[in-house]
């Protein structure tokens, strides 16, 4: 009982902290896992959505980042640096600020959604944009964290997927056991490799009697995994999982192949289309990169893969908010009507 103190208080007895680290929160977590009726019947299936936009910065990255900030400051650090498509920078902008250390952040140029930028600026973080890719950006901010004092928060950063195993932890706390099939949207790979490894925990531990079949959906312009190789200039308007070389590609694999699952790709029409449905029909507005992980739902739902009946958890990873430019210019301009009810009334097409 008593109030949500975030997921190091929650999940203390099964992280990696001691009663000497100094826990840098701001109550991230404990995120609803809301039933989806409008994709249950189109799938024929049991959907729940994880709501990871409700966590304080906005997305699932704030799992990550308690645990990385928190363990960085027990070491003594005094600055953090991560690269990011956007939602890493603004977590770790936000808890470096919580913690009072400084905030480094390298950024693909032009690529980042412009909530996200907003976040890291306004939380005071030394942003850098970088003539390049996040997978450029990851190379320089690796080496940055090799040559100087500053620690990489990034998800190479094993604490960080410590913190984000806690989400498989909720789910099956509330489904009572984990779910058939776990549909997530990959790109850098860390956040499949967190729910697997939260899910064998579990499993490991008696609190489910099974592990999920690991869905995985990249971007069609920017699916390394899928491919086989590395996409040097991978493109999607999904710009949150546009990853050529993700840092994670092994361990993705190796939840796919452990649990008998799949990482597919879904092409931008696609994700759009779940964008739409999940604004639209489920009631929850989330950024396009989060989408991936319905539209990969929709389409083995359609083809067959995604078994009839199955309890499928998709994991919508961040908020819509983070990325206004795409709500407006996939929805209609609203119409000016002069201060008066029946121009209102003729404009609503009320009668
Ligand atoms: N969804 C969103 C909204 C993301 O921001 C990311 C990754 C992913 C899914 C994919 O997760 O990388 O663990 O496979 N964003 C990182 C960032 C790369 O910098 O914010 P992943």
């Amino acid at each position: 009982a008593g109030m949500w103190r975030g997921l190091i208080e929650a999940y203390r007895d099964r992280l990696p902290v001691d009663a000497a680290t100094p826990v840098v929160t701001l109550y991230e977590g404990n995120t609803p896992l809301l039933p989806a009726p409008a994709l249950s019947e189109r799938v024929g299936a049991d959907v729940f959505l994880k709501v990871e936009g409700a966590n304080p910065t906005g997305s699932f990255k704030d799992r990550g980042m308690t645990m990385a900030v928190s363990k960085a400051v027990g070491a003594g650090a005094e600055a953090v640096i991560c690269a990011s498509t956007g939602n890493t920078s603004a977590s770790a902008a936000a808890y470096a600020a919580r913690a009072g250390i400084t905030c480094a952040v390298l950024v693909p140029q032009g690529r980042i959604a412009l909530g996200k930028l907003a976040q890291a600026l306004a939380h005071g973080a030394r942003l850098l944009e970088v003539e390049g890719n996040f997978d450029d950006c990851l190379t320089l901010a690796g080496k940055l964290a090799q040559d100087h004092p500053v620690t990489l928060v990034n998800s190479v950063n094993p604490d960080r997927l410590h913190g984000q195993k806690t989400a498989a932890f909720e789910i099956v706390e509330s489904l009572g056991d984990a779910p058939d099939v776990h549909c997530l949207p990959v790109g850098n790979a860390g956040n499949i490799t967190a729910y697997w490894m939260g899910y064998g925990e579990d499993h490991v531990a008696g609190n489910a009697t099974r592990r999920p079949r690991m869905f995985g959906f990249q971007a069609a312009g920017a699916a390394p995994i899928v491919r086989g190789e590395v996409v040097r200039e991978p493109e999607t308007i999904a710009t949150a999982i546009r990853i050529g070389n993700p840092a994670s590609w092994a361990e993705a694999v190796a939840a796919r192949d452990e649990s008998g699952g799949l990482i597919d790709a879904v092409t931008d029409d696609e994700i759009l289309a779940a964008y739409r449905l999940l604004a639209r029909e489920v009631g929850v507005f989330v950024e396009l990169g989060s989408a991936a992980s319905v539209a990969g739902l929709l389409r083995t739902g359609a083809d067959g893969r995604l078994p009839r009946g199955a309890r499928v958890v998709c994991t919508v990873t961040g908020n819509g908010l983070k990325d206004p430019q795409a709500a407006m210019s996939n929805a209609d301009t609203p119409q000016t009507i002069p201060n008066d009810a029946a121009a209102a009334a003729a404009a609503l097409g009320l009668s």
